[in-house]
């Protein structure tokens, strides 16, 4: 299987969709599962993987996390991140870097109510990031609040929503034998995308 290679007048989200469509035609496991780099505001890069939950109406990059995590901590000092796609069925990835903002507090309402119960009580019941004494009082909480709730929703923890990438560089990467690998580059430039190639 393989993809459209990038061009100049190509717009890169476009083109970025269309991958995205590609490895998921390809049956891979979690292609949306994307590795997310922040740093602190004295430069300490961190990294984790994060679910890619679509874009959003301006066409950036969601994804829902705890607002007192780590990560969170490190975007309110300095907002700019990192995301990147690794498809091994299509032998490619992708580089994304950009401004990160929150999303509407509706947006993240509307997301967390369409979660899993399990997932909505666990974000609920989970101080992310911070230490536990042990796990099992985290099931314990997660027992409880399940209980207290009952049958009505479980309302979206004011600490836990969404965030938005808005690419101001991307990097779609093809790889070939010899380590040959084709590297083509957008960078926002106002209104447009300045395009160049670079050596793998
Ligand atoms: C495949 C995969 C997907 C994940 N998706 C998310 C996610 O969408 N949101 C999230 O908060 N954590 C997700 N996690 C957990 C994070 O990698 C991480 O452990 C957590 O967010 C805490 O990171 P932090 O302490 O750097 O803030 C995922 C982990 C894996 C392995």
């Amino acid at each position: 299987m393989s993809v459209r290679k990038p061009e100049p007048d190509l717009q890169p989200l476009a083109l970025f969709q269309e991958w995205f469509a590609a490895a998921v035609a390809s049956g891979m496991a979690m292609p949306e599962a994307m590795t997310l780099a922040t740093a602190t505001a004295s430069g300490r890069p961190s990294a984790r993987m994060v679910l890619f939950k679509g874009l959003d109406p301006a066409g950036r990059l969601r994804f829902f996390t705890n607002y007192d995590s780590r990560k969170a901590g490190e975007l309110d000092d300095n907002p700019r991140a990192a995301l990147l796609f690794w498809w091994p069925t299509l032998y490619v990835q992708v580089r994304v870097e950009g401004r990160v903002v929150r999303l509407p507090a509706a947006e993240s309402d509307a997301y967390f109510a369409s979660r899993p119960r399990l997932s909505q009580l666990g974000a609920v019941a989970s101080p992310q990031s911070r230490p536990i004494m042990d796990f099992q009082q985290l099931l314990d909480r997660v027992s409880t609040l399940a209980h207290e709730i009952g049958d009505h929703p479980v309302p979206r923890p004011d600490n836990w929503g969404g965030y938005a990438v808005e690419p101001d560089a991307w990097e779609f990467w093809v790889g070939h034998d010899g380590r040959l690998h084709e590297r083509f580059v957008y960078i926002r430039e106002g209104a447009t995308w300045a395009f160049k190639l670079l050596a793998p």
